[in-house]
């Protein structure tokens, strides 16, 4: 096998039981992707993205098919996968996610509450959220309330919150979505920073100026994941 793959989905189905009868949202889905590797996911709204990128980050179980990471199937137990998801994966979502009655810092420090790999001192641990905070411009939010910060500036630390752990994969559902044009410009930058650090990064995205930074596009139609990785230059 291919040791770069970090990522194998085989035949993967997902439905979901609705009134009548099931919502067929992944049919078969087969996907390798390569350590390093920028992958855009498009398709219309509905198609199935959010479900492939909760799939692949341990959020959702598949109905059927394997799914193989760093070469090994993924665990069925729910302990087990919590506790990959926490030291694998970076999730960037759309809605912020922060706990609102908490602080900056407080938000930061959850990821080292569930990673068990990394074992970091308390002194570490404030300096690592200083430094992401730093380079995402919000350093000076250290002490504040999230309830109390603007749209833009909670965007920055749930960036930095899903940066801090130092995931090799990172899950970006339509990062860019809710962001004013220097956010955006900025999560752009930090993510192509990402890249050359060796990260894995998938991004589903509506934006067609954002899928020129991926190295491969794919995407879902009516449930079938279609690579266009030869349509593009
Ligand atoms: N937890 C769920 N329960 C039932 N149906 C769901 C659930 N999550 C998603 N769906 C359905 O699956 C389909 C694909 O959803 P989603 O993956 O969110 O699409 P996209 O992200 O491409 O807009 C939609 O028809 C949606 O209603
Ligand atoms: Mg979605």
């Amino acid at each position: 096998m291919n040791s770069n793959c970090v990522i194998e989905l085989n035949g993967i189905d997902k439905k979901y039981r609705q009134k009548k009868g099931f919502n067929k949202v992944l049919k078969n889905v087969n996907l390798k992707i390569n350590k390093g590797e920028w992958i855009a996911v498009v398709g219309a709204s509905g198609a199935g993205k959010s479900t492939l990128l909760n799939i692949l980050g341990l959020l959702e179980n598949p109905c059927r098919g394997t799914y193989l990471l760093d070469g090994r199937e993924v665990p069925k137990k729910s302990k087990y996968r919590a506790l990959l998801r926490a030291n694998k994966f970076g999730f960037i979502v759309q809605e912020y996610a922060l706990i609102e009655k908490y602080t900056v810092k407080e938000n930061l420090m959850l990821p080292f509450e569930y990673n068990t790999v990394q074992k970091n001192t308390k002194l570490e641990k404030e300096a690592l959220i200083k430094a992401t905070l730093s380079l995402l411009n919000v350093d000076n939010k250290l002490d504040e309330y999230a309830y109390n910060l603007s749209g833009g500036q909670r965007q920055r630390v749930a960036i930095a919150r899903a940066l801090i752990n130092n995931p090799d994969i990172i899950l970006a559902d339509e990062p860019t979505g809710a962001l004013d044009k220097d956010t955006a410009n900025l999560l752009i930058e930090e993510l192509k920073k990402l890249k050359s650090f060796g990260k894995t990064i998938l991004m589903v995205t509506h934006d067609n100026s954002l899928t020129q930074y991926a190295d491969r596009v794919i995407e879902i139609k009516e449930g079938i994941l279609l690579d266009k990785r030869d349509s593009i230059e």
